[in-house]
């Protein structure tokens, strides 16, 4: 079977190169695909966002399974077209992709599944945020853009005067566009944020193991936010009591509820926890794999990815091998190299060197996110997050050294990464492996 993967960032590397091991996938093909994918498979440069090429794409060449990395072309109903041409499709329906695309639409949907999260309330006025926010709250206190505002809709505001200035900058500005017309106020939560992937055809669903990303660009959790600068996986936070919890008080009830509210959810949920002193709350959703925690939870799955996603997809999950979900008890780090500067303004066409060195180590992954070729035919930096390098070691301790000696080999001019990614977990052992 041919299978076509929509995305073209280290996320989409690894579903490409997951599915490639699937004796079934006689080939595969990325839209548009990056120059990691290209050596395991087919690439098309055509935007994610152009569905009707991407539908064509999938019809003309005979596609048995389409895979929808990002969240944009599911919001846009890219799902729902390749649905309408026949084609088989792993990603949620636009109406039920809306569990990311509108927070507003999100808390809708935890409220009425009962999901423990954060208090909050909606806002379209602007008049009607200022007062909420003036006085009575505690800080910090958190403001979202309910749109899709590719990681900068969500603000922690330390005071009223930063409350103001970002509801004012959403509501009445528009610093994000339609993305910031509605917007989320909510009390803020601490504790450990991990990341829970559940496969689900609307019906039945199986949780993955959990993960955990670093998304400042600083050690220690300092600085801006980026896309996410490493993940590891399993997380010693997520113990079995804590995933039993998230199954039964969060994925359980809201698989049900968007059942129930007509927009059943097939493809993969993805929940963002925070788990805090009176127990797991959720944070968002999001209809898709996380990038970068696809990089460290599918090295992990020893079964046979096509089998998973097929199941979803054509709605007999219920029937899945449980060979499909076996996992490999093993620990998993990946650390993400980015382009000095990122998550601000940052130079690319740097040629990068040592990806085949690094890649010869055993149990050594490197996923492509931010490359591309150049007229020579090197390969240079393309983006912020230019590559993802995961290892596999007996234990957390193992992982780290194996992925930091494969990152030793690989340069670009001003490269920088995380040089405590998969600390945390070391310093925490002693959880399971949920
Ligand atoms: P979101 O786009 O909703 O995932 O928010 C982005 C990030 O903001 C999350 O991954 C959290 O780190 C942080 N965040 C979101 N909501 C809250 C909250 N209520 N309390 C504390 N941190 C939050
Ligand atoms: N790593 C977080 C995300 O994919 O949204």
């Amino acid at each position: 079977m041919k299978v076509l993967v929509v995305g073209s960032g280290g996320r989409e590397h690894a579903l490409a190169w997951k599915l490639s091991k699937s004796p079934r996938v006689t080939e595969v093909l990325c839209a548009p695909g990056n120059p990691g994918t290209a050596r395991i498979g087919r690439n098309f440069p055509i935007p994610v966002t152009d569905l009707d090429g991407i539908v064509a794409i999938a019809v003309r060449e005979g596609v048995g399974l389409v895979v929808v990395g990002p969240e944009a072309p599911l919001c846009l109903g890219l799902a729902d077209k390749l649905r309408a041409a026949g084609i088989a499709v792993f990603g949620p329906s636009a109406d039920a992709a809306r569990i990311e695309g509108s927070k507003a639409f999100s808390k809708q949907v935890m409220a009425q599944a009962s999901v423990p999260t954060a208090t909050y309330k909606t806002f379209t006025k602007l008049e009607d945020a200022e007062s909420w926010v003036t006085g009575a709250v505690v800080y910090p206190m958190v403001v979202k853009a309910s749109g899709l505002a590719a990681g900068k809709g969500v603000v922690i505001c330390r005071d009223e005067a930063e409350a103001i200035a970002t509801l004012r900058a959403f509501l009445a500005d528009r610093t994000l566009g339609d993305a910031g017309a509605t917007v989320v106020v909510e009390d803020f939560l601490s504790g450990e944020e991990i990341s829970v992937f559940c496969v689900t055809d609307g019906a039945t669903l199986f949780a993955l193991p959990a993960s955990q990303d670093h998304k400042r660009v600083g050690e220690g959790d300092t600085g801006p936010n980026t896309g996410g600068m490493g993940a590891y996986s399993p997380t010693p936070f997520a113990t079995d009591a804590v995933m039993a919890r998230i199954e039964r008080e969060v994925l359980v009830p809201t698989v049900h509820a968007m059942s129930t509210m007509d927009c059943p959810f097939s493809g993969l949920l993805f929940a963002g926890m925070m788990l805090t002193r009176g127990g797991p709350r959720t944070l968002e959703f999001n209809c898709r794999f996380g990038d970068p925690e696809t990089q460290v939870v599918l090295p992990r799955l020893k079964g046979d990815l096509l089998e998973l996603l097929l199941a979803v997809a054509n709605g007999s999950l219920e029937n899945v091998s449980p060979s499909a979900l076996e996992i490999d008890p093993r620990a998993a780090v990946t650390v993400v190299l980015a382009s000095g500067g990122y998550p601000g303004a940052f130079a690319k066409g740097f040629p990068i060197t040592g990806v085949e060195k690094a890649e010869a180590l055993p149990d050594v992954l490197v996923f492509h996110a931010g490359t591309a070729f150049d007229g020579a035919g090197r390969l240079v930096t393309a983006g912020g997050r230019v590559l993802a390098v995961t290892a596999l070691g007996a234990d957390f301790a193992e992982a780290r050294r194996r992925a930091y000696e494969a990152v030793g080999h690989i340069a670009f001019e001003g490269m920088y990464f995380r040089k405590d990614i998969g600390a945390r977990a070391s310093a925490a052992r002693g959880g399971s492996s949920a």
